[in-house]
């Protein structure tokens, strides 16, 4: 294995790319990761044992946080995303500081480019209760709230569901149509998906609101950011490089090799592993 501080044969820019989330939604960021860096390898972990963050403690999600970033960097990445906003909230702070040598990119609500498109300047967030609780999350409103008036839900009870491979079901569907009442009855033009496993739910909340409100997720804005970091610290990879992807689970590779295929449209290898502090399943 190569040792994430020594080049590898043929220099650091070939080592993967690190891709984390508490579960299946950081596959959003890794679809625009994807598309446009065509020759990085990336090395996926679903914490997916451990999904939701979102209604855990922030102890235990900077722990787990943590415990994924060494695993990835025992596994020779060059670089992490932290693809999932519960996550960075929490922890992504201690991981730049634990590798301050590294591009260790991190994501989040995407409230100033919501607000700036805004029209009515009323703009809905959908994020998981732990972000909306957040320091973090709570500076970035404070620091918008002047221009622009945010209407926040936390999307109780929706990761288990898209977990599970359900984005457009009846219980899905009456789930967003209690979350985005108030959005619309405050005059909100403009949504933030705050919660990396909500892109998957586009579709579904297109044709239950139409054109009423604008979408934003930070997925692109990620990738470009990655592509900027990887390029300043001199770690893309060569223009003719042949991408590798490894795709683990903490749960059920199965299920996640399933699940790429199906948000995806990727015929992705999976492993399941232990990581951190999990014992190995019975
Ligand atoms: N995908 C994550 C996020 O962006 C967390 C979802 C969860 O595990 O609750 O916040």
């Amino acid at each position: 294995m190569t040792s994430p501080l020594e080049p590898s044969p043929a220099g650091r820019g070939s080592s993967p790319i690190g891709v984390f989330d508490s579960g299946l939604g950081g596959l959003s960021v890794l679809r625009e990761i994807r598309a446009l860096l065509p020759h990085e390898s990336l090395l996926y972990v679903a914490d997916s044992r451990h999904a939701p963050y979102g209604e855990k403690p922030e102890s235990f999600v900077e722990a787990r946080t943590l415990q994924a970033c060494d695993w990835l960097i025992a596994q020779g990445c060059k670089a992490l995303v932290i693809a999932c906003n519960t996550a960075t909230m929490h922890a992504v702070q201690a991981v730049r500081a634990r590798f301050p040598t590294l591009p260790v990119i991190g994501v989040e609500p995407g409230l100033k480019p919501a607000a700036a498109a805004s029209h009515s300047k009323v703009v809905g967030v959908l994020a998981t209760a732990s972000t909306l609780k957040s320091d973090k999350f709570n500076r970035l409103l404070t620091s918008l709230q002047q221009d622009s008036r945010f209407v926040c839900e936390a999307g109780l009870g929706l990761v288990p569901l898209i977990e599970q491979g359900d984005i457009s079901s009846p219980d899905m569907r009456a789930r967003l149509q209690t979350l985005l009442a108030p959005m619309l009855d405050a005059g909100a033009d403009t949504l933030v998906l705050g919660c990396t496993h909500y892109p998957f739910l586009t579709r579904t909340i297109r044709e239950m609101v139409g054109e009423r409100l604008a979408i934003v997720d930070t997925g692109v804005a990620i990738a470009r950011q990655l592509a900027r970091k990887l390029a300043e610290f001199d770690l893309a990879a060569a223009p003719d490089a042949a991408p590798r992807d490894r795709y683990v689970s903490t749960r059920d590779a199965a299920h996640l090799r399933s699940m790429a295929a199906a948000l995806l449209g990727v015929d992705a290898e999976a492993e399941t592993v232990v990581i951190g502090t999990d014992r190995p399943a019975a």
